[in-house]
């Protein structure tokens, strides 16, 4: 048993050497949706305030994608990491943000999510950021274990409260109006 549990681990590193990390090409958009889309599933994470749609891929690939990477295996992309810089006004620190990272279930616990984290740190630590800030849901914890594992800390509870508006009566007018 302990003999085959050290085999399939050295399996793993073994496969793990053929991933290449790189950055985020026109044509990763679609795997790389689609990875996105088996990952963050609104019944799996209902409290996400941001979702998983093709137009933020596109709009962070086109205005941030020098900090948009994938994990590729053979020629299939098994990762994904996208960030943006974030420069504040009048405030002379740069913060890297990691938005969304994602490895294909397949891959777990490769290292791939480490290989992608390191190389967006070293590409934030080249662009003079001073920090690196990251979210999830407070239930997702094989990504709080992993971002800890990372190295991350200082976490702070956010509370995101919502206003039905069904009843709010310009709703009610505005859709009286409408029909
Ligand atoms: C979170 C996620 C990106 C981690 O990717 P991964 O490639 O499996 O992580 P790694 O193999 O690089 O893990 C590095 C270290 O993090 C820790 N870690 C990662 N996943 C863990 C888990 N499920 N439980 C406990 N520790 C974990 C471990 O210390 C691990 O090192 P080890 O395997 O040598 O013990 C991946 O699980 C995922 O895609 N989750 C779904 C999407 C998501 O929640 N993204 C984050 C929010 S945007």
């Amino acid at each position: 048993m302990a003999r085959n549990s050290k085999t399939s681990r050295k399996g793993a590193r073994e496969s793990t050497a053929a991933v290449v990390i790189r950055e985020m090409e026109l044509p990763d958009l679609a795997p790389v949706f689609a990875l996105g889309q088996r990952l963050f599933t609104a019944e799996k994470w209902p409290t996400l305030y941001r979702s998983w749609d093709q137009y933020e891929l596109v709009h962070l690939f086109g205005t941030n994608g020098e900090y948009c990477l994938v994990a590729e295996a053979g020629d299939k992309v098994i990762g994904f990491a996208l960030g943006s810089l974030m420069e504040k006004y009048r405030s002379p620190w740069r913060y890297g943000w990691l938005l969304w990272l994602g490895v294909d279930p397949r891959w777990k616990r490769h290292g791939v999510g480490r290989r992608l984290m390191r190389r967006l740190t070293d590409i934030f630590i080249e662009e003079n950021a001073r920090m690196i800030l990251v979210d999830t849901d407070e239930a997702n914890e094989d990504a709080i274990r992993f971002f800890r594992r990372a190295g991350f800390d200082n976490e702070i509870r956010h509370v995101y409260l919502s206003l039905n508006l069904d009843t709010h009566p310009k709703y009610i007018e505005h859709r009286e109006s409408e029909t």
